[in-house]
């Protein structure tokens, strides 16, 4: 196709961004004038040829690369590596223009992502990239490699990866620790809150909770310098941080509390953002509000990384009467956390509450599979009450279990700010305010287990987490372990 027209129709559901200057670059021997239109939803190239063709590839090119990089074009994709290009994220239009690309062996094009870090109602939005002479610089990461089903925890792998390419409101995190929590096992399994199942389109890196050092800041970042030390939950659909460094957007970082080491720090974003959300965000609770003298709040279960912070929260912030559930031998330590009462999630609810002369809760937290206690919470909840959950369920909901009551069901997900791009910036501010409480003693923290940095220790945190061995945090760290 090179020197004819060329042409490639996409279905974006967004505008496409395309800087002119992004088509004038060192490699570009001839200047035929590139016809690029985007609008409604359809992106067209005509007239272009030669190099200058790969410039308006490149303009594009997370979606031109993308659609060689898919399992049906294999060989495609292994001439794409071989002329050194570097596939960083993919897209779904293309082909054609990028066969076109890959017709120029002189040309390295190297993939940029240089979307916003927020909202993407498409996943293609706003790529472009630039043509460049410079290798990939690599890192050691540990994930699920491309082409890689998700699944069973023996996928994992060590491996070398590119260092990730940071949009402009990124930092680079030099990671010293990585938290874990149930999701990475959901992500390694299912690829939860992705593209499922099926092979992976490009490696896979968890560890979403994160404690580091900035790195480095990217060209519109301006909350953190080089050199400081930060904690953060990251972002479900970009990899995380069980690798040497990660990209994150700043506006969801904190900065680290300073009572903490790294591998505690590592452990705390994801939790403490849950709960912070699910109750003043899902609830719609203020804090020190006199209003919510005398109300209960029942938490389930209460002992988990997110409940212990629930507990606190909903005790100390908001003054609530908490009913923590958790089992006998968590019932001092949640007594000590800011819990009233602690009954048993095994045990029916409404006769536990019933028998310490309770006769219903304002509000429920859910940290357990949706569907199995629903019906006891629409027992228990008084009219007008609210429920938030956090945990996904493959059953129905019967919601119109609370129709009577006039009750609100509501869903808590922390990876929804980043990944729909509302209000990013409140997640760096609550965990900044979090850093703040538990340097000042008002959130206490639990303990951490921490694993030296290695596969096998990623590995059994996998298998500690998802056999519910866990016993409380864990994280796989770079710093000494007493
Ligand atoms: N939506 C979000 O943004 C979000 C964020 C974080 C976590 N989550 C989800 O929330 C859930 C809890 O997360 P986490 O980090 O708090 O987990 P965790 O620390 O692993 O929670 C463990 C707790 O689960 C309880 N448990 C186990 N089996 C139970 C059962 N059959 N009935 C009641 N409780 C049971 C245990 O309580 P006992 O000691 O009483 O057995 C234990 O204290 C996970 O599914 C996680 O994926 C969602």
């Amino acid at each position: 196709m090179l020197g004819g027209a060329c042409a490639a129709a996409a279905t974006f559901s967004s505008t496409l961004f395309v800087p002119s200057s992004r088509l004038q670059t060192s490699t570009m021997e001839t200047t035929q004038k590139i016809n690029l239109q985007a609008s409604g939803g359809h992106a067209e190239f005509s007239n272009t040829s030669g190099r200058a063709a790969m410039a308006g590839v490149g303009a594009v090119a997370g979606l031109a690369a993308a659609g060689v990089a898919d399992k049906r074009d294999a060989k495609s994709r292994a001439s794409m590596k071989a002329v050194g290009v570097r596939i960083t994220e993919f897209g779904r239009i293309g082909r054609q223009v990028a066969r076109t690309a890959m017709k120029d062996p002189e040309t390295e094009l190297k993939l940029i992502d240089a979307r916003d870090s927020v909202h993407q109602s498409s996943p293609d939005r706003g790529k472009m990239a630039q043509i460049t002479s410079h290798p990939a610089e690599m890192m050691p990461a540990f994930g699920l490699k491309e082409g890689t089903k998700p699944g069973s925890l023996d996928l994992i792998e060590a491996f070398d990866m590119p260092v990730p390419e940071l949009r402009p409101h990124d930092v680079l995190i030099r990671v010293t620790s990585s938290g874990m929590n149930p999701v990475d096992t959901k992500k390694r399994k299912l690829n939860i809150f992705g593209p499922g199942t099926g092979p992976l389109v490009e490696p896979l890196i968890m560890g979403y909770d994160v404690a580091g050092v900035v790195e480095k800041v990217g060209s519109e970042a301006s909350l953190f310098k080089v050199g400081e030390k930060v904690y953060a939950a990251g972002q479900i659909e970009r990899n995380g941080s069980n690798a040497e460094l990660v990209a994150v957007d700043e506006r969801i970082v904190g900065h680290a509390p300073e009572s903490l080491s790294a591998t505690v720090a590592s452990a705390q974003a994801l939790i403490l953002l849950t709960a912070w959300e699910g109750l003043f965000e899902g609830l719609g609770l203020t804090a020190f509000d006199p209003s919510l003298q005398g109300k209960r709040l029942l938490i389930l279960p209460a002992a988990g990384g997110v409940g212990c912070y629930v507990v606190q929260m909903a005790s100390k912030l908001l003054g609530l009467e908490v009913i923590a559930c958790a089992s006998a031998k968590d019932k001092e330590r949640m007594m000590e956390l800011g819990a009233k009462h602690v009954i048993s999630s095994r045990e029916p609810l409404k006769g536990q509450l019933e028998a310490l002369g309770i006769d219903g809760v304002d509000f429920v937290y859910n940290a357990f599979d949706t569907a199995v206690y629903f019906s006891q919470y629409a027992e228990v909840i008084k009219p007008y009450g609210k429920i938030v959950s956090i945990v996904e369920t493959d059953e129905k909901i019967p919601l119109t279990e609370l129709m009577v009551k006039r009750v609100t069901f509501t869903w808590e997900l922390m990876f929804t700010r980043p990944m729909m791009g509302v209000e990013v910036e409140r997640q760096g501010k609550i965990l900044n305010d979090c850093a703040k409480l538990i340097d000042a003693g008002m959130l206490k923290v639990g303990p951490v287990k921490a694993l030296p940095w290695s596969l096998e220790s990623l590995k059994e945190m996998h298998s500690l987490t998802e056999t519910g061995k866990a016993g409380g945090k864990l994280a796989m760290t770079k710093e000494p372990i007493a």
